[in-house]
């Protein structure tokens, strides 16, 4: 008699969880906030925060604008330098000085990318380290790499937030990152590294993507290209954390990960909107807080 083995008619789907990046930014916004108002009763101290923004590049002027407004919910001092994208490097190079020597400003964000005459390593370079909330600053990037204290980037720091709020274990765990930027990818590994996560870097030279991809427990990716991360790239149950933000052509924004299909395989998945995007201004809020606080001590 032939054995009847009984299927069940659907595979069962994962329970998948949300990130949610934009209510754990608000409650990080609304902690630093008090923690500014304590700081201004108790000492007089405002904390400070000079963007540079150059060109009219319109992503980065939505990206500074939200920054300005993020300052001002929490009660910080912030003045933007904004310069036309003709400004030569000196010029800008001043303005950096002035406001290293200005003691109103704790922390200074030159927003990038600029303009292709202008030498970026060098305008980062000219940032003093105790005052570059971005982590740019070979300096801050040396400590990272080292596991030192220092600023780190504010975008991989908010992604390790989440994994903490969330009680996501990465110590052991397989983790592919996505993109090898100097912002995002080489800071985010650095990070894991450090959490003792073994990790993978894929980049545009990469032979072939989708064999790290589908067998990692942790996927990061930021790279600016819109639904590259598809479901047949991803193992059932893995953890998805999208960082891309891309506008299309109708005006709506979406991330690097096919979101729809991918979520259906995952335990965990950020959004976009409302993920990884505001834990980057909440954590340019922290960074700058903990600059005042570490030069006021
Ligand atoms: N451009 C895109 N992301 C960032 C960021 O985190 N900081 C700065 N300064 N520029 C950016």
């Amino acid at each position: 008699m032939a054995i009847c083995e009984v299927m069940p008619k659907h595979k069962k789907e994962m329970a998948m969880q949300l990130i949610d990046g934009k209510s754990l930014a608000n409650k990080i916004q609304e902690d630093v906030g008090s923690r500014v108002k304590k700081l201004k009763q108790e000492k007089n101290i405002v904390p400070g925060l000079a963007v540079i923004l150059i060109g009219d590049d319109p992503a980065s002027h939505a990206y500074v604008k939200m920054k300005a407004k993020a300052c001002e919910r929490v009660g910080f001092y912030s003045i933007t330098h904004n310069m036309p994208d003709t400004i030569g490097q000196e010029e800008i190079m001043a303005t950096i000085e002035m406001m290293n020597n200005n003691p109103r400003i704790d922390g200074i964000l030159v927003q990038l990318p600029l303009p292709q005459h202008i030498d970026t390593t060098k305008i980062l370079e000219a940032i003093d380290p105790k005052k570059d909330v971005d982590g740019f600053h070979a300096c801050n990037v040396g400590r990272l790499v080292a596991g030192m204290d220092g600023f780190v980037p504010c975008t991989p720091l908010g992604v390790m937030k989440m994994f903490e709020e969330y009680g996501i274990e990465l110590e052991g765990k397989d983790v592919c990152v996505v993109g090898a930027s100097n912002i995002v990818g080489k800071p985010m590994a650095s990070l894991l590294l450090n959490a003792n996560a073994t990790v993978t870097i894929t980049h545009i030279y990469t032979k072939d993507l989708k064999a790290h991809t589908s067998t990692a427990d942790v996927i990061v990716v930021g790279v600016g290209v819109p639904g590259l991360i598809k479901a047949d790239m991803v193992r059932d149950g893995a953890i998805v954390i999208d960082i891309g933000i891309n506008r299309l052509e109708d005006g709506s924004l979406v991330g690097d990960v096919d979101f729809s299909q991918v979520s259906k395989k995952c335990s965990y998945i950020t959004p976009v909107p409302g993920g990884v995007g505001p834990m980057t201004i909440a954590m340019l809020l922290e960074n700058t807080l903990k600059s005042t606080q570490k030069r006021t001590l």
